[in-house]
């Protein structure tokens, strides 16, 4: 099972695609040349993004990237250079408390599965409790593979299955610490139990919901008449974090766990409500999955929901002035006025890029007893083939949607965002800032359709006909982030760069179906790939390995590989203490079944990792990465920097 009925990919290497291929990137170095130059002298240009980085950053005259890049690997373990240790934190059964223990051969019960760490980890953060010490990791449980859920997989479905599935899904909170016994710093980290901290919340975890659609009709429900609370957030991928300490989890293909066998209405086409779903079968016992039951169920899903990490008591709430769609992440950036914005991508093909802005400075808002994440305008941007772009907003005041009510725009964003005619991208995934050069950078994975059939053509900012490889775009302001327009440019089209037929403008060690991309504090970018089991090492992606992650200079786009992870698995979710001295990386399902499904009698057969032969089977995991000589996660080795860095 797979959590993505998105990621086919074909092989672009047809004569006629490498034509397209070419005469976009003739007309797009074209347009680079007067676009670019012009942004150069209006924003200060690379100049304005160095400032991103501090001066200590950069090695003299060198690059910026302190480690020996990796070659690809196709083995079933954790690859990083030489100088550096991964170890795996904690992985899917280990209990976040005092909890139970996992057992192997996945016989944990769903009451067990509840105080454990949750399925197929993706996006994380950490909320430091003593500086770079100890604190809080919050990491989003996106997905399950029901068959390695169980010792007999999904044989013989029942309510206890749907139940521990269910748990398995949704947000796990650790409290983690590398202080020894007697306040001793520098050691190896590990998970605090007990915990007051520690937290799961599930796919059947309260929720408020909050926010301008919240109590409107199309919310409500039999359990929830008033259209307020909902039990659960689902296939969380990629997140955000908040100045005011919450975390943000983000609810993406939601459409897969719901079932609806009756004729699909306008808004469930348009998310992707059918009868097949991904092969969930929760449905079968609990009939809020059941569409033609319980209609506005799925309404209640694809939202961005806060959580408060300190306080394990409080209720999380669904974010509904954010919109609804197939949120990838939710990536927050303050402006000079001290309201926020929130980056946000719609991972499907042919989807939007959108923003929110709050009306308020956050911290006025708050005083004022509101939300900064309940009042503000959302937007989605256009692209314009001179470089430049503008967002759009979705709101009645926009002639486009003036006879659409807030309710209609936030619970529909997708159709609002067509009306409003926003630009088709390749599968917006992540989106970071750097927040000194006002420049924001997003991956867009990949989009096999593109320009196929009678699919939506190639334009300037997605150039390449059958997108297997995806590429990386930026955006830059002039004075401050919350202005309507921008320009725009191709950081990197990815591929490998040494295969003309590729197209790839990749400076450095070549990648694909980039993914999570995470502007650390020093200014550096690292990027993480998810290419799809079917494809992986095979086809357009032969000699490519395994799942990988990247650091890139975003000055002169040099790009090493950094990582390399175990087999079929995605590397996402990423986040360094603030010291950068520790490196947090996300692990997620290895051992997945390229094609068909697992079997639950040979659940080793396509990986081991982590526990290795006498595991039994492969399970997420989050790693905690080191220097061995304490230096910063990316940087100059110690001696041959002065400063380090
Ligand atoms: Fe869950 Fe868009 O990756
Ligand atoms: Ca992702
Ligand atoms: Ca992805």
């Amino acid at each position: 099972m797979t959590h993505d009925d998105d990621a086919r990919v074909s092989n672009p290497s047809a004569n006629q695609t490498f034509g397209e291929v070419v005469a976009a990137r003739m007309s797009r170095r074209g347009f680079l040349g007067g676009g670019l130059a012009a942004a150069a002298l209006s924003a200060g240009g690379v100049g304005q993004l160095l400032k991103a980085v501090p001066a200590s950053a950069r090695a003299k005259g060198g690059s910026r990237l302190g480690f020996e890049g990796i070659p690809v690997s196709a083995a079933d373990t954790v690859v990083v250079p030489k100088g550096y240790t991964a170890r795996v934190l904690i992985a899917w059964g280990d209990p976040v408390s005092n909890g139970p223990a996992f057992k192997p051969d996945a016989s944990n019960t769903a009451a067990e599965q509840a105080r454990q760490w949750g399925m197929h980890n993706d996006g994380l953060a950490y909320f430091p409790l003593d500086g770079s010490e100890s604190g809080l990791l919050a990491q989003n449980n996106e997905y399950t593979d029901d068959v390695l859920l169980f010792p007999d997989g999904v044989t013989d479905w029942n309510q206890e299955k749907t139940g521990k599935s269910l748990n398995a899904h949704g947000v796990s909170i650790v409290e983690i610490t590398r202080k020894g016994g007697k306040g001793q710093r520098g050691g190896e980290w590990r998970v605090v139990r007990p915990s007051r901290y520690a937290r799961r919340i599930t796919g059947r975890t309260p929720i408020k919901i909050g926010g301008p659609a919240a109590g409107d009709d199309r919310m409500k429900t039999t359990e929830d008449p008033e259209g307020t609370r909902v039990l659960g957030t689902l296939n969380n991928c990629a997140m955000g974090y908040t100045p005011w300490g919450t975390y943000l989890a983000c609810e993406e293909n939601f459409n897969g766990y719901f079932r609806k066998t009756g004729p699909a209405t306008d808004l469930e086409r348009r998310y992707g409500i059918n009868a097949a779903g991904f092969g969930y079968l929760w449905h079968t016992t609990d009939p809020r999955f059941q569409v033609d039951v319980e209609p506005n169920e799925p309404n209640r899903f694809g939202w961005v929901v806060e959580i408060d990490p300190f306080k394990p008591r409080s209720t999380p709430v669904k974010r509904t002035a954010l919109g609804r769609f197939k949120h990838e992440g939710a990536r927050v950036q303050e402006t000079k006025r001290g309201q926020i914005v929130v980056y946000m991508g719609d991972d499907e093909q042919f989807e939007y890029i959108y923003r929110y802005v709050s009306n308020l400075p956050w911290r006025t808002a708050r005083r004022r007893g509101i939300d900064p994440l309940d009042d503000g305008t959302l937007y989605a941007a256009r692209f314009n083939a001179d470089g430049s772009g503008e967002w759009l907003p979705l709101t009645p005041d926009n002639p486009a949607l003036a006879a659409w009510s807030p309710s209609d725009i936030l619970i529909n964003a997708r159709g609002a965002a067509d009306a409003a005619g926003a630009t088709k991208m390749d599968r917006p995934e992540w989106i970071d800032t750097f927040p000194d050069s006002l420049t924001a950078i997003a991956t867009l994975t990949n989009n096999t359709r593109r320009g196929t059939g009678t699919n939506p053509p190639t334009d300037a900012p997605n150039p390449r006909a059958a997108n297997a490889f995806g590429h990386v775009i930026r955006w830059r302001y002039r004075h401050d982030w919350t202005e309507p327009a921008f320009t725009w440019d191709i950081f990197a089209l990815a591929g490998d760069p040494a295969n003309p037929a590729h197209g790839s403008t990749i400076v450095g060690d070549k990648y694909g179906s980039p993914d999570g991309i995470y502007v650390a504090p020093s200014g550096r970018l690292w990027i993480q790939t998810d290419v799809s089991g079917s494809t992986i090492n095979s086809g357009s992606y032969a000699g490519f390995g395994n799942n990988q992650m990247l650091c890139a200079d975003p000055e002169t786009r040099e790009t090493r590989r950094f990582l390399v992870g175990p087999n079929v698995c995605e590397v996402t979710g990423v986040v360094v203490t603030p010291d950068e001295r520790t490196m947090f990386v996300g692990i997620q399902h290895p051992g997945e079944a390229p094609t068909g499904g697992n079997d639950p009698a040979d659940p080793k057969r396509f990986s081991a990792w982590p526990d290795g032969p006498t595991g039994g089977r492969p399970r997420s995991a989050c790693l905690v990465i080191t220097r061995d000589d304490g230096g910063p996660i990316g940087g100059s080795q110690r001696g041959r920097q002065p400063h380090g860095n």
